[in-house]
């Protein structure tokens, strides 16, 4: 195939709902998120019947603005790509029918992606619109966000991408935890990006948690899918239990409360908002939190890396936006000669402009979806 492939991705498996034009996996033509926090934001967290609905009202003049932002119509794109799973059941349906729809009557492919590739591909997307299309093998991409903390060795063979998943978390995934401690401390949602801003202002050694444990981590998941290597799993339930004891313990739960009610009489709190309703207590609390976080995160990644003699890193997803996070994996990927990778912010946490670069290798293949696929809320990355 030669000449430039133009292709409108489309995702919809949580709470944003978001299409984008990709120029041949390579440039970002248009790249148009709704968030829905604001509809979620009363009840501290995703409510799928409301993301649903949101995606329903958003979908029409979603795609159009990405279609309008990028000088494109219905026609003149090549193909459609929609993100199949993992994810919301209910969300995922609305974006699935709707490019489903407008493939049968536009005769246009239509591409199915599995969200995590999504995000792996969001950096691949970024490097070679700056003009690096050199990648060393092999490659360990970290994909850390509010569904999911896997980690994956990727593999190119001619244009199609093959994973091996080396490990995943065995309860809550990263995001959540960040998410699950920013609402029983009275903070707000989504919590990730709000503990990050607040930790700049605490002390990250004041609380001490201790190192998360996996139980039975050599049973027979001991063990990499294909037997080849070991497995890095993650936990982050124990830390949100500890968080807990430690506002038992110190007898915090009064100021949550107050914080709370504080900030559930504004409408959209800002950031300036929460902070000044924090005392110095909660801010080392949180700071330390996310130190907990990041040093487990970043140490078995790079203990997989090692194990694994990675050449390159990618760490991408939602969490992946993080300060501290960026800054400890690129400081001691350094120390040990590997280059590391991220996406832009933007393109961290979810967006369709991963989902239609993921779709250019599967559009080469001629790899297109069937009319009656559906949804996988649980869909795995191979
Ligand atoms: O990739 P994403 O947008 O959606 C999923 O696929 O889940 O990730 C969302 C997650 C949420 O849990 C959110 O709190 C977290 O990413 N997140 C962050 C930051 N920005 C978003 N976590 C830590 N620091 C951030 N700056
Ligand atoms: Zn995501």
């Amino acid at each position: 195939m030669t000449g430039d492939v133009y292709i409108l991705g489309i995702e919809t498996s949580c709470d944003e709902t978001a299409a984008a034009i990709v120029r041949s996996g390579a440039q970002i033509v248009s790249n148009v998120v709704f968030s829905q926090i604001a509809t979620h934001q009363p009840y501290g967290g995703v409510v799928p019947e409301l993301a649903s609905r949101e995606h329903l009202r958003a979908i029409v003049p979603v795609v159009r603005k990405a279609l309008v932002d990028a000088g494109q119509n219905y026609q003149s794109v090549d193909a459609l790509a929609v993100t199949q799973g993992p994810g919301l059941a209910g969300a995922l349906l609305v974006g699935i029918s709707y490019a489903k729809a407008l493939a049968f009557a536009l005769d246009k492919p239509l591409v199915a992606v599995n969200h995590l590739e999504g995000h792996i591909h969001a950096v691949l997307l970024e490097e070679r619109q700056k003009g690096n299309h050199q990648l060393d093998f092999p490659v360990l991409a970290l994909v850390v966000s509010g569904g999911h903390t896997h980690l994956y060795l990727a593999e190119q063979k001619g244009e199609t991408w093959a994973y091996q998943n080396i490990g995943h978390t065995r309860d809550d995934a990263a995001g959540e935890a960040f998410d699950k401690v920013a609402k029983l401390l009275g903070l707000g949602y989504p919590g990730g990006p709000i503990i990050d801003k607040l930790s700049v202002h605490g002390n990250p050694k004041a609380v001490a948690f201790p190192p998360s444990q996996i139980k039975h981590p050599n049973r027979k998941e001991g063990r990499s899918a294909t037997g080849t290597g070991p497995r890095t799993d993650f936990s982050y339930s124990g830390i949100k239990t500890a968080v807990l004891r430690h506002v038992q313990i110190h007898n915090l739960q009064a100021s949550i409360d107050a914080r709370r009610r504080k900030l559930a009489a504004i409408p959209q709190p800002k950031f300036e908002e929460v902070l000044a309703n924090c005392d110095l207590q909660m801010l080392d609390l949180v700071a330390s939190f996310q130190q907990a976080m990041v040093e487990d995160l970043v140490e078995k990644t790079l203990t997989a890396a090692r194990a694994y003699e990675v050449a390159t890193l990618f760490v991408t997803g939602g969490v992946a936006a993080n300060n501290q996070l960026r800054q400890r994996f690129e400081k001691d990927a350094a120390m040990e000669g590997l280059r590391v990778y991220f996406p832009s912010r933007p393109l961290s946490t979810d967006n369709a402009a991963m989902i239609a670069a993921a779709a250019y290798p599967k559009f080469l293949m001629r790899d297109f979806a069937p009319l009656n696929f559906s949804a996988e809320a649980g869909m795995a990355l191979k």
